[in-house]
């Protein structure tokens, strides 16, 4: 029985794989590359020894979908495909919610054809919006601010009203904080396109030379030192959290939600500060206008995850600021491979049928 991993090429995808692999789960990835690369897939197979099945194919494709439903035994779905940068729902929100939501109305229609009923989503702590008090908890108002979090708020809703149907699911909602780091190899990390709209990426590309320095939005908040405060956990610890949790909906039916954090919020400064602690790297920066829809402060309450899913983030900000570094450093253009910089037409979208083992 294997577990299937939609956008498992990306980059909480790609590190939840290598930790799925590691526990003995056989897992079949389905990856349309349109935010990711295969090459992330190759780095799996090289850091865990072990092959996995990569179908390169498009979520709203439902014919393709079905096929591999029918060529292999699914036990449960793990779902993180999905477009997730926020400025970008804003701009183009019908976009977002056809991807975002149709493609979760097509494997959840899938599933149920094929009496798959264990899912794991992946939802965001932008549900929150901009929170009156923390640390937030699980039972803390939801009031999504942009349209990307707007799609992660109503999927939670269809998955709840999915259950009511048909009490024989088993869903565990998790809504990630700030996810940064690499896996400790360098191997593997985050790879935005174009300009990083995230704080840590934005910084590991000042770190090797790419932009020219950071701007810090805002110094104004009523935080430690008047810069945005944010729960970052290392994504590593974030796919563990997976682990946890696809144990967890194995053995259960019943929605469940769970923060995944670290419970210990970051200022913009501190971060820079354990950065540059970390690495030994400058980073310049300026301060410039807050960004629009930015919260002061907003970090996690993770008891119920602690308790409920015997899980808890163990590495530190030290350990984050590290590891993306060795990611950056030794990877500067991300999985674009040199050659591929020079000659753009070399780009291509390979289809994957790694063989198994
Ligand atoms: C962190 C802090 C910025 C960039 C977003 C999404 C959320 C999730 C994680 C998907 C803030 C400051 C940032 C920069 C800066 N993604 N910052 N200069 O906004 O907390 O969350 O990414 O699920 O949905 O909303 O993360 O990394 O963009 O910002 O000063 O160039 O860094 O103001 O205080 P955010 P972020």
């Amino acid at each position: 029985m294997a577990i299937l991993v939609t956008g498992g090429a990306g980059f909480i995808g790609s590190h939840t794989c290598i930790e799925l692999l590691n526990e003995g789960y056989e897992i079949i990835v389905v990856d349309n590359f349109s935010n990711s690369k295969p090459e992330s897939l190759n780095r799996v197979c090289e850091i865990t020894g072990k092959y996995i099945m990569i179908y390169h194919l498009d979520l709203l494709d439902s014919e393709s979908l079905e096929k591999v439903f029918l060529v292999n035994q699914i036990e449960a779905v793990i779902h993180f495909a999905g477009l997730k940068a926020v400025g970008e729902s804003i701009k183009d929100s019908l976009k977002y919610y056809k991807n975002n939501i149709t493609t979760t109305i097509i494997i959840c229609e899938l599933m149920q054809k094929y009496n798959v009923k264990k899912l794991v989503f992946s939802s965001s702590a932008t549900v929150y919006g901009l929170p009156d008090t923390v640390p937030i908890t699980e039972g803390s108002p939801v009031q999504a601010i942009n349209p990307y979090g707007r799609t992660k708020l109503m999927i939670e809703e269809i998955l709840q009203d999915l259950y009511i149907s048909d009490n024989e699911w088993s869903i565990t909602i998790l809504r990630y904080f700030n996810p940064i780091g690499a896996h400790e190899s360098g191997l593997i990390g985050e790879d935005p396109s174009g300009i990083p709209n995230n704080l840590m990426p934005y910084i590991t590309k000042v770190a090797v030379g790419q932009l020219k320095e950071l701007q810090i939005f805002g110094k104004s908040y009523s935080t430690v030192d008047g810069t945005g405060v944010r729960d970052y956990i290392h994504v590593v610890d974030l796919a563990i959290g997976h682990v946890f949790a696809l144990d967890k909906t194995l053995k259960t039916s019943g929605v469940k939600i769970y923060n995944l954090g670290t419970g210990k919020g970051y200022s913009v400064l501190e971060v820079v500060s354990a950065f540059e602690a970390a690495t030994g790297v400058k980073i310049p920066f300026k301060i410039t206008q807050p960004r629009t829809g930015d919260a002061a402060i907003c970090y996690a309450n993770t008891s119920k995850a602690e308790k409920e899913l015997n899980w808890i983030a163990k590495k530190s900000i030290q350990d984050m600021c590290e590891d993306s570094w060795r990611w950056q450093s030794h990877n500067p253009n991300g999985y674009t491979k040199n050659e591929e910089l020079e000659n753009p037409r070399l780009i291509r979208s390979e289809v994957f049928l790694m063989p198994k083992n």
